[in-house]
């Protein structure tokens, strides 16, 4: 089984993101990971689709943009033009889910459901499981890199998996939030397929950042 593993730039050097991002040449089976913030889904800020598409022309990795937004719906056509390979919202911004997810999937070549730590898995019927791509577990509180796991999401991890394998589904299982190599083995143990880390990655004192996506491997 490949494990994906993407590196959030939400750690990465700001001032040096070209150089940040040409570090990550190379890597096989990894996406860039895009924290969308509007400073009202979360409280904090971060980017848009101007940085994304510069982004996009100094790296060939598929971009993996998560949106913590309130509206997501108002960010579909606008973020068209970056080219992303996959656009996650969260289920807790979106009323009508059925009609966000055939909208988005008629944009993006994937679509992922995000779910904040405190929404139950099962809030996911099997039938809009089947429409999308992949489903993103929060393991901290959605908003800022460099906070601590949360443990009890490996239980809803366990709890997809299942559904997965009930229902005969092929989404991905992605982890994002406090992922170290401490962690990684019994996530993906338990079913995880794509491993999000932020400042595990970039907080690697001589900039390998090779090494340690080799160590969460
Ligand atoms: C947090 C973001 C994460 C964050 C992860 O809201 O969704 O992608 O960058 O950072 P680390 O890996 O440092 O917890
Ligand atoms: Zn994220």
């Amino acid at each position: 089984m490949t494990i994906i593993v993407a590196p959030s730039l939400l750690s990465a050097d700001f001032l040096n993101l070209q150089a940040d991002l040409k570090r990550l040449d190379g890597e096989k089976n990894l996406w860039l990971h895009l924290d969308v913030m509007d400073g009202h889904f979360v409280p904090n800020l971060t980017f848009g689709p101007t940085v994304l598409k510069k982004i996009k022309t100094v790296s060939s990795h598929p971009l993996d943009a998560h949106f913590m937004v309130t509206n997501p719906d108002e960010h579909l056509e606008w973020f068209k033009e970056v080219g992303l390979h996959n656009f996650t919202f969260h289920w807790e911004a979106v009323t009508h889910h059925d009609r966000f997810i055939q909208k988005a999937k008629g944009l993006y070549p994937s679509v992922g459901i995000s779910l904040n730590p405190s929404t139950p898995v099962s809030s996911i019927a099997p039938y809009l499981l089947k429409k999308i791509d992949l489903v993103l577990l929060m393991s901290v509180n959605p908003g800022f890199g460099g906070q601590s796991f949360i443990p009890e999401v490996a239980d809803k991890i366990i709890e997809l998996q299942k559904m997965k394998t009930r229902h005969g589904l092929t989404f991905q299982i992605q982890v994002d939030g406090g992922v170290t190599d401490k962690n990684a083995h019994s996530l993906a143990k338990a079913g995880a397929t794509n491993l999000v880390a932020g400042s595990f990655v970039f907080g690697e004192p001589q900039k390998n950042y090779g090494a340690r996506i080799a160590q969460l491997r």
